[in-house]
């Protein structure tokens, strides 16, 4: 074989492996979607019948975490309110279409390329606020979803949300735009916003709202 004919020869095996490993490693992007998707279904199917706080007496169904598996942020409110109750997702109210929008407007993402879940699944009768047993009782589903989609960023929705997952409260008009360590695992940041309900009844909290959504983008390193 020639020199000419050698080389085409290897460009043409070089072509041929880079092709490979390309459709290799797009293969198991796909795979490792559908494999999130996957275990986070196997997961909600594992309770959607729970009982084990008395918030099952009133619900019309439990309300699953709702978006993208392989989402960089979590956004965790408190609980169902009465059209999540009725719909089976969070945030489908008035306080999740403000919620969408921030997400379109600062971040630039849709809302089914987030991921947007709440520390109790079922919704407390009147929308009152879950108690500090209702909240430990569901927290391990949470847990759970948050294992599995191994977020850069948990995004506390008000002080509930903030109470779920750091184990404490903490008064959310002081902390709010702060970060802490997930205590679960310290390499996930979580940071604490007001709830966006808080927003809708005092609309100059948009101000604050606006800014910890800016402190978002910059954590996902999107800014
Ligand atoms: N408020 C919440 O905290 N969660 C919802 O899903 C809806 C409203």
């Amino acid at each position: 074989m020639g020199l000419e004919e050698t080389l085409r020869a290897l460009e043409l095996v070089g072509f041929r492996e880079l092709y490979l490993s390309k459709k290799l490693s797009i293969k198991k992007e796909v795979g490792a979607v559908d494999e999130k998707a996957s275990v986070l279904k196997k997961h909600f199917e594992s309770f959607k019948d729970c009982k084990n706080c008395p918030l099952h007496e009133n619900r019309t169904q439990v309300v699953f975490g709702d978006g993208n598996p392989r989402s960089k942020v979590v956004f965790v409110g408190e609980a169902p309110g009465e059209e999540e109750d009725k719909q089976g997702r969070p945030f489908v109210g008035r306080a999740g279409k403000y919620l969408n929008k921030k997400i379109e407007e600062v971040l630039g993402l849709k809302r089914e390329e987030a991921y947007i879940s709440n520390v109790c699944k079922c919704r407390p009768p009147g929308n009152r606020k879950p108690t500090p047993a209702e909240i430990k009782a569901c927290f391990p589903y949470l847990k759970k979803e948050i294992e599995i989609i191994k977020p850069k960023v948990i995004c506390c929705l008000g002080a509930t949300a903030g109470e779920g997952i750091l184990g404490k409260s903490l008064p959310i008009t002081k902390v709010r735009g702060q970060t802490f360590p997930y205590p679960y695992d310290p390499k996930i940041k979580v940071l604490l916003m007001y709830h966006p309900a808080y927003i809708l009844r005092n609309p100059r909290a948009d101000t604050e709202f606006t800014e910890d959504m800016n402190y978002l983008s910059k954590l996902l390193g999107m800014a």
